[in-house]
């Protein structure tokens, strides 16, 4: 693994476990001071908070299709005393934003998940004004990505038992000439990929890394899926698995992302 992730081991969490990631894609993004930033399922609104502290003469809103995570990213912006952030729950493949509103749509891990991407990324592209940036942050394939491959083996879960089970695909924007026909008849342009190869953090330790992996809606999923017998098993090799990649700065597990940028035409 080629990290350097050289800080006390803490406590897990969404943003401490793509805390190396994040920093590739504040860089990628590049706000401006009175730049109207977008963030494209936003989830807990790290980013979007973000957006609006390199902004402060601009705006950031974020949207996200769960309602609990605009709560949760509204009251944490609220406690930080933000005033130019919003959030809304929409569905951003839908959703009437206002015409060439924004310079900048921005999505860490938060445009894999869409039904219609195409409908998705023409929406967001109306959004931004001509020549507005698009920069997100997805998953490389699933080969590329050691987190995979040691949770679905453990699991005892194959990628087609996956896509029949319905999970979403984390993984659907990992192919750079499909997704490039994607943004380019979406309206975008000047399109590139650019390699993150960052390990995530899934806790100070294995026990911890165990609950947070637990936590995951595939692995919860897998489980419900086995006997209780199998379930215990499966468990106890998702341990061992995680124990491999124990340091004394905590569990890390190699990943590979892109930073895909645009423009609109
Ligand atoms: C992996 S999470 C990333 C959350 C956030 N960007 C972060 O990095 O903390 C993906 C998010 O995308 C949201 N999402 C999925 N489909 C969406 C859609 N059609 N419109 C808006 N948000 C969506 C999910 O609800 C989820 O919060």
């Amino acid at each position: 693994m080629d990290a350097d992730h050289q800080q006390p081991a803490q406590p897990v969490s969404y943003d401490a476990e793509l805390r190396l990631h994040n920093e590739a894609l504040r860089r990628a993004c590049g706000i401006q001071l009175r730049d109207h930033v977008l963030d494209i399922g936003c989830g807990a609104g790290q980013t979007t908070r973000q957006a609006a502290r390199a902004a402060p003469a601009g705006s950031a809103l974020g949207v996200d299709v769960s309602a609990a995570a605009i709560a949760g990213a509204r009251e944490v912006a609220q406690a930080e005393g933000l005033r130019n952030v919003a959030f809304e729950r929409a569905d951003a493949q839908a959703y009437p934003f206002p015409p060439e509103r924004f310079d900048l749509a921005i999505s860490r891990f938060g445009t894999m998940f869409f039904d219609d991407p195409a409908a998705a990324f023409a929406n967001t592209g109306r959004a931004l004004r001509p020549a507005g940036r698009l920069v997100m942050m997805a998953w490389q394939a699933r080969e590329r990505n050691e987190w995979d491959a040691v949770i679905r083996p453990s699991l005892g879960i194959g990628q087609a038992a996956a896509a029949a089970a319905g999970e979403p695909d984390p993984f659907s924007l990992a192919d750079p000439p499909a997704v490039t026909r994607i943004l380019e008849a979406a309206g975008f342009a000047g399109v590139t990929f650019t390699e993150v190869r960052e390990p995530v953090y899934y806790g100070p330790d294995v026990t911890a890394a165990l609950d947070w992996v637990r936590g995951f809606q595939c692995t919860s999923q897998a489980l419900e899926r086995l006997s209780p017998s199998h379930a215990a098993r499966a468990v106890e090799r998702l341990r061992g698995a995680l124990a491999a990649h124990a340091t004394d700065d905590g569990v890390w597990l190699g990943s590979r992302a892109w930073i895909i940028a645009a423009q609109r035409r």
